[in-house]
């Protein structure tokens, strides 16, 4: 079966499922966790409550197969230019030693690896200090894949933190930096300028204003707590970074794929080499399943199956992500870069339109927070949004509290899936006035069949985090690899980019002339309100 005939397939499976609901699913065969479920180790993905059933998700493997998505992962792993635009290949997986070292360019991650370890145990160790004494404070510049990677695990890896604080700055508001710079010690502080180009504006103007305030405390020693992450040596050095503080990494590293090397320097201080290692471990254990196992159990095909199946075959364009777990706070944040600017595309990879919808909208917030936000939408709201829960058997923070978690995570996707129907609800109302039953009864009723995934695993340690994030990277590569797109590039952002630049003058003069008539507009009014303060 071709491409196109294996997507026209899904259509009648679609139709009888649209017309099937969860409780008549679960209902019709009481096995559903076992058939739709897999698991790596302590790691399980419970899909058994998605809009699917044995035929479906037979069509949706067939789709699978009909895209090549076997031999789209290996030309990946070996090293192929599958980034077509940029004509590059793409081998984070390289970072973390799950691709064969006689590929070309991966001969020297392992000794990039231990420079920058080496380096992140002697600030931890004190070995290298600033004047003042150890380094108390680690603050990252950088922003997209230079921020968001670092910052959430190490926010998720908090409990593992002995280092010095890992603090993050990305936004070119001034008050970012600002905001994170006071109450730190300047004269114990070490900055990471952390940018794959180099030449990011946002983080360009931040790494100055940084070394400004180093500068301000220390003098002519603010050279010495600066460090430098990027593929542009050159940049660092004209920016007067010790070449021995700069670590480098390759083009062929997505920014949104580059967590695995270098652009860990903040975790690995943070949380030191072991743990770090740790977490490279994880990914390394879901790469290996991801280019072995075979479809119908291999965890990152199953989850993007799921994902188009939602996006695609039931037609819903968003997904919430929510983490039972408050030190996954950023992970949403995270996989929003890592899905949506690798798969918001509309062209394929030959340039032609895409067939079909392609990358959904990820948001999401944990939980329980998010329960007391916007889960009213999710349960009575007149749009379907398909869910991602992600649960840890055990936390840190454990007994009656991580109880609560878990059981309030359980209840939403079983409250999502189920609902509650009128005659349950008018059941629950009995004994009270018939009228006041009659006015509520509506009001009172969940819809349900909403669906939902859950992915559940031991406890979320350096390892799981590794693993998680690995399977998250493997599920976007799936789906671009079934709408045929490229999920490397990222053309879409350079517009607003070049918007920019030329619109610093104008903003700056107040005269937009030469612009649009509402960006003029904008213009003169932003010049009066600001004279006017
Ligand atoms: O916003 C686009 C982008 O190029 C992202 O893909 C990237 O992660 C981010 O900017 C930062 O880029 P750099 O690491 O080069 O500063």
């Amino acid at each position: 079966m071709d491409r196109t005939a294996a997507w026209a397939a899904l259509g009648p499976h679609a139709d009888r499922l649209k017309a099937a609901s969860l409780r008549e699913l679960f209902a019709a065969d009481g096995g559903r966790f076992d058939d739709f479920s897999a698991s790596l180790d302590d790691l399980t993905a419970d899909f058994s409550k998605e809009k699917l059933d044995r035929p479906a998700l037979d069509a949706l493997l067939a789709l699978a197969r009909a895209c090549g998505v076997e031999a789209r992962r290996d030309a990946m792993a070996a090293g192929e230019a599958v980034n077509l635009t940029e004509g590059r290949p793409a081998l984070h997986m390289a970072l973390r030693g799950s691709v064969a070292p006689d590929v070309p360019g991966v001969a020297d991650v392992a000794a990039t690896r231990e420079r920058f370890l080496a380096f992140a145990e002697a600030v931890r160790s004190g070995a290298y200090a600033a004047a003042a004494g150890p380094f108390t404070d680690v603050v990252n510049i950088g922003i997209g894949g230079s921020d968001l990677g670092p910052a959430m695990a190490a926010r998720a890896l908090a409990p593992y933190a002995d280092g010095p604080r890992a603090h993050f700055v990305s936004n070119v508001d001034g008050a970012h930096f600002a905001d994170v710079a006071r109450g730190l010690d300047p004269r114990r502080t070490l900055v990471i300028v952390a940018s794959k180009t180099f030449t990011t504006l946002e983080t360009m103007m931040n790494a100055r204003t940084a070394r400004a305030w180093l500068a301000e405390a220390v003098g002519d020693a603010a050279g010495a707590q600066m460090a430098a992450v990027s593929t542009n040596i050159a940049g660092c050095a004209a920016f007067g970074i010790e070449p021995e503080r700069v670590f480098g990494f390759w083009d062929w590293v997505g920014g949104r794929y580059s967590l695995w090397g270098a652009i860990g320097l903040p975790v690995a201080i943070a949380v030191g080499a072991t743990r770090f290692r740790e977490m490279l471990d994880g990914a390394a254990a879901m790469d290996r399943h991801f280019l072995s196992a075979p479809l119908a159990e291999n965890l990152p095909v199953l989850l993007a199956l799921v994902g188009v199946w939602r996006r695609d075959a039931m037609g819903w364009p968003t997904v919430a992500l929510i983490p039972y777990d408050q030190r996954l706070d950023r992970f949403p944040a995270y996989v929003q870069q890592l899905d949506m600017e690798s798969n918001g595309k509309r062209v394929t990879r030959g340039g032609a339109p895409v067939a079909q919808a392609t990358g959904p909208v990820i948001w999401g917030e944990p939980g329980t927070n998010a329960q007391h936000s916007f889960f009213q939408l999710l349960h009575q709201g007149t749009d379907v949004i398909p869910t991602d829960f992600i649960l840890a058997a055990a936390a840190p923070a454990g007994g009656e509290h991580h109880v609560a978690l878990a059981a309030n995570c359980l209840a939403q996707s079983a409250a999502l899936a189920f609902g509650l129907t009128e005659a349950e609800v008018r059941a629950e109302m009995a004994g009270r006035d018939p009228a006041e039953i009659d006015r509520l009864a509506p009001h009172r009723t969940f819809p349900g069949d909403r669906p939902s995934t859950t992915i559940l695993q031991r406890r979320l340690d350096p390892f799981a985090l590794g693993r998680l994030i690995a399977l998250f990277e493997h599920k976007v590569f799936v789906q671009a690899a079934l709408w045929d797109v490229n999920p490397f590039d990222q053309w879409g952002v350079e517009l607003g980019k070049a918007m920019a630049k030329r619109l610093t003058p104008a903003v700056e003069s107040g005269d937009g002339s030469g612009f649009d008539a509402s960006t003029a507009g904008l213009v003169a009014r932003l010049a009066a309100l600001r004279g006017g303060a």
